[in-house]
């Protein structure tokens, strides 16, 4: 407890030992649990060194009166444990802000669910937001990654399992069916206080079983689908990065490699349209190779037909985020959208889509729904759909590796004859 916080405001023990003037020897007892119910004043000192407001703040001196202080990660290395914190972490207030509420808002078996397009932030969001709550959840944080989008989702089944473990519960105790293991899961959690992470899900029966029910704990959803038949969920739709946040999250990867860099880099800013992911590459290879600068890579990826190839960083590759997508959807959607990268206007209609995917209006309502729902497009009032640059690109590469050039062609007149007429 008093570590987290003590890392959540970057400090060292050296550092916060001379913010409250608790000497380092204590602050490290205290943060073993070597050191039991510190003086009020003490506390006090700590809780205004570590700037603690509001909720955290009382929370912080309750738990130290209680001789509670002790961290939860000094415990022996757990299951389901959060991934590493990104420690360039941008922007994103907002949203953090609603991931707070989340947890601090009254109510039983709160949960929250954060959509949008594959490397738009969800996960780095809600792992930042889960350290920084592991304060407030007192038994715990967990997390589990249910691969929603792979060709093998988590079977729930599964994660059941791995999550009552990491609550601590003893293997014999565990029933051997899905029904079982939700109804032991909800129990344990109503008795406590913890948060558990359900990174990446892929569809509404996959995560049900693994909501909370009555009691304080909580659940934090993130999904590439809009999961809408999920009921009574709270919904946060993550948007791309502001122009702003977008270049703090670059500038923050670059350090001191971005001075003197402006103009190129904000053209980077915005080729990248406020992508976390794209961002990231783009930082990434920038600082791993030292005689790049930023107008070079500008001038890379001035090329629209081979821009997507350049985003591509180590491990880290925009086209293989979009392709998990691409690879969910049925052939008739993945013809309308890889054949949607031809009209040449910012954004079209389902009438326009019907005529590119050579379907009935109908149908095409369905399709540019699901696009919408795996975050492929964007829709807005008017029934207006566009889509993000660098997916259009993806969708045009996608069209040239598996459509014929006659039937490029094709495409592009009946576009061209139906945009005039
Ligand atoms: N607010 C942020 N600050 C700094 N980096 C970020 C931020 N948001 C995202 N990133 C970076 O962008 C990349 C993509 O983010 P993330 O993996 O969270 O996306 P996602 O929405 O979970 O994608 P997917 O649908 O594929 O799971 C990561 O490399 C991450 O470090
Ligand atoms: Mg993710």
């Amino acid at each position: 407890m008093l570590r987290g916080h003590r890392r959540a405001a970057r400090l060292t023990l050296e550092q916060l030992a001379e913010a409250s003037g608790v000497s380092a020897r204590t602050l490290s007892d205290m943060e073993r649990g070597r050191s039991r119910g510190p003086q009020h004043r003490t506390v006090t000192a700590l809780a205004d060194a570590l700037a603690l407001e509001g909720d955290s703040c009382k929370e912080f001196v309750e738990l130290a009166r209680d001789g509670r202080l002790r961290d939860h990660w000094t415990r022996p290395a757990r299951l389901c444990e959060l991934p590493r914190l990104v420690d360039d972490f941008a922007g994103r207030a907002a949203e953090l802000a609603w991931v707070r509420e989340l947890a601090h808002v009254e109510g039983a078996g709160v949960v929250g669910l954060v959509t949008g397009s594959g490397g738009m932030g969800k996960t780095t969001l809600a792992v930042r937001a889960a350290h920084t709550l592991r304060p407030s959840f007192p038994d715990g944080v967990f997390f589990v990654d249910l691969l929603g989008m792979s060709p093998n989702p988590a079977a729930a089944t599964d994660a059941l399992r791995l999550l009552l473990r990491a609550l601590g519960v003893a293997d014999e105790q565990i029933p051997a069916d899905v029904a079982g293991r939700a109804s032991v899961y909800r129990s344990v959690l109503r008795d406590r206080r913890a948060l558990v992470v359900l990174d990446n899900a892929g569809s509404e029966e996959q995560v049900r079983p693994l909501l909370p029910g009555d009691g304080a704990s909580r659940a934090l959803i993130t999904a590439r689908r809009l999961l809408a038949g999920l009921e009574g969920v709270r919904r946060l739709a993550l948007d791309p990065l502001s122009s702003p946040e977008a270049t703090e999250l670059l500038t923050g990867i670059l350090g001191e490699r971005a001075a003197d860099q402006e103009p190129a880099l904000d053209r980077l800013v915005q080729l990248c349209e406020g992508m976390p992911l794209a961002l990231r590459i783009i930082g990434n290879r920038l600082v791993s190779r030292l005689g790049w600068d930023a107008a070079g890579l500008v001038a890379r990826l001035a090329d629209e037909e081979h821009r997507l190839d350049q985003f591509k960083a180590g491990d880290l590759k925009i086209a293989t985020a979009f392709a998990m997508s691409y690879e969910q959807l049925a052939e008739d959607a993945r013809r309308m959208f890889r054949r949607l990268a031809v009209v040449p206007s910012p954004d079209f209609d389902a009438t326009l889509a019907g005529v590119v995917g050579e379907v009935p209006v109908e149908v095409a309502w369905d399709v540019l729904d699901e696009l919408v729902d795996l975050g492929l497009l964007f829709d807005g009032p008017a029934g207006r759909y566009w889509f993000h640059d660098l997916v259009r690109l993806f969708a045009r590469m996608r069209l040239e590796a598996e459509e014929s050039p006659a039937e490029r062609e094709a495409l592009a007149a009946a576009v061209t004859s139906w945009l005039r007429t």
